[in-house]
């Protein structure tokens, strides 16, 4: 037998003369007198008002059970904010049903609390209104993804979470073994592999929506365990994987928002890093790089004979940005590569800014121009090499623009195309996404034959998701081929002996009839945040860990029994700190 009749929140005046029972918190209370209270009982729907004629000591969070009868709201009092204030519930009985330590932060959404206390109390935090709908549209979304895959005909199949190692470009969280002392179990960065040898097996379409582990700093869209759309099918081109991926996104984002995303945009990586100096575009704004080098073919200065110069324009910037900020502008123009930052204000009666005096009249009119610069706006100009230029130029227009994460609606993107290895380091080149992409078909002859730089050059057939300027999910169609793989291993300085000690069996896979095949995933947290508007993805994770990855409620990371340590043969060094 339920505790009640009727959901708080859903009481109207449809409900008045019935005689019901709600259960659920103290969420605020008016006392008038000995025997006259109001209290509003909140529970998942939201709140309604109980009027108390007898003494009762409820104060805030206690637990009650409330039978009486729902009546309108004398004129005057009803309260239009609130889905229920067109009743109250009198000819009241009120039980506790248990009693409450006053809340250890208040209630209500508006307040900014310690994120360490809220998370300390985490079950208290889940109570407030924005917490209760972030999970549940967290869990819409997980729901329209599994919808969606299964009418797309992919097939559930749960992966090991005690695994070898998968390198997705972190560290691994480690299990020690007690069976085997000394050997460790790596804790998976994604079913990557799984998924792969899962269509060796014929399994032909697969999904999960898997949980990956990662030992990297935590950010604001970075948790060490978070929640992947995990997805694999064979016998698929990238236009599969798209087509099916951008299903489970629409429904999703449908189911959260009401609104069915538009066919997603297309850009290749190279032209994201062009335009928008970044891999991630953030689509919502202007303020795209501008190439101008050609302007300074003729240039007398030296600071813009460089391979390439390249600037934007922040509209209506001049009065906006002062001395300071421009000098916190150039400090970080410099840390993230630049030898400086070149600006100049636009004003009707002319320019303003150092740099100036090294350009020609013809070179101030071509840029102003080129930029679409007009008075008030602000330029700024990167002469470098195209890497640094387009980098530095792209992470200063977000700084510069970037609106709100709440604003601007949706904007999917998928980037293609994206190169096979991102950095040459020692003239080793370092894959851009996980070594069992395969390359672009036009470009498999260059593996043979690139050295230095040239290796930047080769693309793969690799691509990502991108919302709003966030990662959203990452996939490729995969080396089938145990020659390609050897020879990708090979390339990223895994000999012989090591590509067998780790990855024999998957080379061993591809032996016995791998189709082609590819996939996709993406994150769940991270597309849940931003479809309810939140900044960091810890708003919408039950038990998430704090920025310095740890659990203040369960002091979870702790030390463990000796005992325990001696079981798995293990041995503690002193902290060095
Ligand atoms: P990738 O490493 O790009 O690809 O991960 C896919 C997506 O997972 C999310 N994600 C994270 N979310 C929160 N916290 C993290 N620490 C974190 N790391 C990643 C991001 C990211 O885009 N196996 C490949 C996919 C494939 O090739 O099919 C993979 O895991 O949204």
């Amino acid at each position: 037998m339920s505790l009640r009749t009727d959901y708080c929140g859903e009481l109207s005046s449809a409900d008045v003369g019935r005689t019901v029972t709600v259960a659920g918190w103290v969420d605020t209370r008016r006392v008038h007198s000995e025997h006259l209270a109001f209290i509003d009982v909140r529970d998942h729907t939201g709140v309604v008002q109980v009027v108390v004629d007898q003494k009762v000591d409820a104060r805030s969070e206690y637990v009650l059970a409330v039978t009486g009868t729902v009546r309108a709201r004398p004129d005057g009092m009803v309260n239009d904010a609130l889905a229920s204030g067109e009743i109250e519930i009198a000819d009241t009985t009120v039980e506790i049903l248990n009693e409450a330590e006053p809340p250890p932060f208040p209630m209500h959404d508006r307040t900014d609390v310690d994120e360490n206390i809220r998370l300390r109390h985490r079950y208290v935090d889940l109570r407030r209104d924005k917490m209760q709908r972030n999970l549940r549209a967290r869990a819409k979304v997980n729901s329209a993804i599994r919808g969606a895959m299964e009418k797309q005909g992919f097939v559930e199949i749960e992966t090991p979470m005690l695994i070898a190692s998968t390198p997705e470009g972190a560290r691994d969280f480690v299990v020690p073994s007690r069976i085997h002392p000394g050997d460790f179990y790596a804790l998976p960065q994604s079913p990557q592999l799984f998924k792969q040898l899962s269509m060796v097996g014929g399994m032909d379409k697969y999904y999960q929506i898997a949980r990956c582990l990662r030992d990297e700093d935590l950010r604001a869209d970075r948790q060490f365990e978070f929640m992947q759309l995990d997805a694999e099918a064979s016998f698929v081109d990238q236009e599969d994987v798209f087509a099916f991926i951008s299903e489970a996104v629409a429904d999703a984002t449908e189911a959260v928002s009401g609104e069915r995303p538009a066919e997603i945009p297309r850009m290749t990586w190279q032209e994201a890093q062009e335009r928008y100096g970044s891999d991630k575009p953030d689509v919502r704004f202007g303020m795209e790089l501008n190439d101008i080098t050609d302007l300074f073919g003729e240039t007398e200065s030296k600071v813009f004979q460089t391979p390439v110069v390249k600037g934007i324009c922040m509209p209506g910037g001049a009065d906006e940005l002062g001395r300071n900020a421009i000098d916190d502008l150039t400090d970080k123009a410099k840390r993230w590569g630049a030898k400086g930052l070149a600006w100049f204000r636009v004003r009707d009666e002319g320019l303003e800014g150092a740099l100036t005096k090294f350009m020609s009249e013809a070179e101030i009119a071509g840029v102003q121009e080129r930029l679409g610069a007009s008075s008030g706006d602000m330029v700024f100009l990167i002469a470098d090499s195209r890497r640094v230029a387009n980098k530095v130029l792209g992470l200063l227009r977000l700084e510069l623009g970037r609106p709100p994460v709440n604003e601007g609606g949706f904007n999917f993107l998928w980037i293609t195309d994206f190169p096979l290895f991102e950095e040459v380091i020692d003239g080793n080149p370092i894959p851009a996404h996980h070594p069992f992409t395969m390359p672009h078909p036009d470009d498999v002859e260059m593996l043979n034959t690139a050295q230095g730089d040239e290796w930047l050059d080769i693309r793969s057939q690799a691509y990502d998701l991108v919302l709003n300027g966030w990662e959203l999910g990452s996939g490729s169609i995969r080396i089938h081929r145990s020659d390609v793989q050897a020879r990708i291993f090979e390339i990223l300085g895994i000999g012989p002996e090591e590509q067998q000690a780790k990855f024999g069996f998957l080379l061993d896979a591809f032996k016995y009839g791998a189709p082609p095949h590819g996939g996709f995933a993406f994150g769940i947290d991270r597309l849940t945040a931003l479809l309810v508007g939140e900044e960091n993805i810890r708003e919408v994770i039950a038990f998430p860990k704090t920025q310095s990855g740890s659990d203040p409620m369960t002091n979870a990371p702790s030390p463990i029994d000796p005992a325990q340590l001696d079981e798995l043969g293990l041995r503690v060094l002193p902290r060095q700190d």
